[in-house]
């Protein structure tokens, strides 16, 4: 529960003028938190220039002071970041380390969600990957061989490249061992939620935040909507990850270490925008 301590408030007012909810308000020179549940924003703790807030239902130990020095991102190096990016489709071997892995699960935890309702799940693959990536590249395969147009074009959503693309690879991946799904990546993350929209984008920010955070750890990452498709054709590949009935899958990010350097950013169409 959230809880405001009066010995140590100075009523400077602020959480109670940025609580959006209407839970907080001043009491002649102390703030006071009304009866009724709040989203648990906790800006009020975030704000409060005393430490005078707390809440007993969380790890209070998580919160940190703000320092400049350690927090500040210079804009120019975040959007270089940003356009410098690339999917990886080549990894190298080596292992992504269980401590770099929980590292950047934390950034996905501190990413914004609607209604702060952070109901993301994160399934993170490694020594099942490859039962799992075999199970998908075959489902494929299956599909490509029953040849039904219809079936293809749902499974699609009618872009026949994507019929193509399997056609070559998967004879690819039985006579070479080709993985054309995950690129050999050595790790695959997961991001399911409730079966809603606003999911869609928590999970959108959380896998972006995931992987820019990653970047800055030398990986690489390679967003893989193949692996969605090849569930909602195989339920069998969904009970194979565990997806809860009531949730959906969210995101896949294919993660490891980049086995190839690039040099320079690449084009981008203009920016399509209208101000009003
Ligand atoms: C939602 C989403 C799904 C994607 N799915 C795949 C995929 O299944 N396989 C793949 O090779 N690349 C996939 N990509 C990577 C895109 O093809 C890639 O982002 C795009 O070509 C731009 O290249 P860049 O990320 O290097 O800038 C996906 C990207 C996004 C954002």
């Amino acid at each position: 529960m959230l809880r405001i301590d009066e010995k140590i408030c100075v009523g400077c007012g602020q959480c109670a003028s940025e609580c959006f909810y209407g839970k907080i308000a001043m009491e002649g020179n102390k703030a006071k938190m009304a009866d009724f549940a709040c989203w648990n924003c906790n800006h009020c703790i975030g704000l409060c220039p005393v430490g005078a807030i707390s809440d007993d239902s969380v790890d209070m130990g998580q919160v940190i002071p703000y320092r400049k020095e350690t927090f500040e991102v210079p804009s120019e190096n975040l959007f270089n970041m940003i356009r410098f990016r690339r999917s990886i489709r080549m990894f190298r071997p080596d292992p992504v380390e269980d401590d770099v892995l929980l590292s950047l699960l934390e950034a996905g935890r501190y990413s914004p969600t609607g209604s702060n309702r952070q109901e993301l799940s994160y399934t993170v693959l490694k020594k099942r990957l490859p039962e799992i990536r075999d199970m998908a590249i075959e489902t494929f395969g299956a599909l490509v061989k029953r040849n039904d147009l219809d079936e293809i074009s749902r499974a699609f959503d009618g872009n026949l490249s994507y019929k193509e693309f399997w056609e070559r690879n998967y004879p690819a991946y039985k006579e070479t061992g080709k993985d054309a799904l995950f690129y050999n990546a050595p790790v695959v993350i997961v991001v399911t939620g409730p079966k809603d929209d606003l999911s869609l984008v928590d999970a959108g920010i959380a896998t972006s935040n995931i992987e820019l955070l990653a970047e800055t750890k030398g990986l690489g990452v390679c967003y893989i909507a193949f692996f969605q498709t090849a569930c909602s054709i195989n339920p069998e590949l969904e009970k194979a990850i565990g997806l809860a009935k009531k949730e959906q899958i969210l995101a896949v990010m294919a993660m490891g270490y980049p086995a190839l350097q690039f040099h320079r950013t690449v084009p981008r169409n203009p920016v399509r925008a209208a101000l009003m």
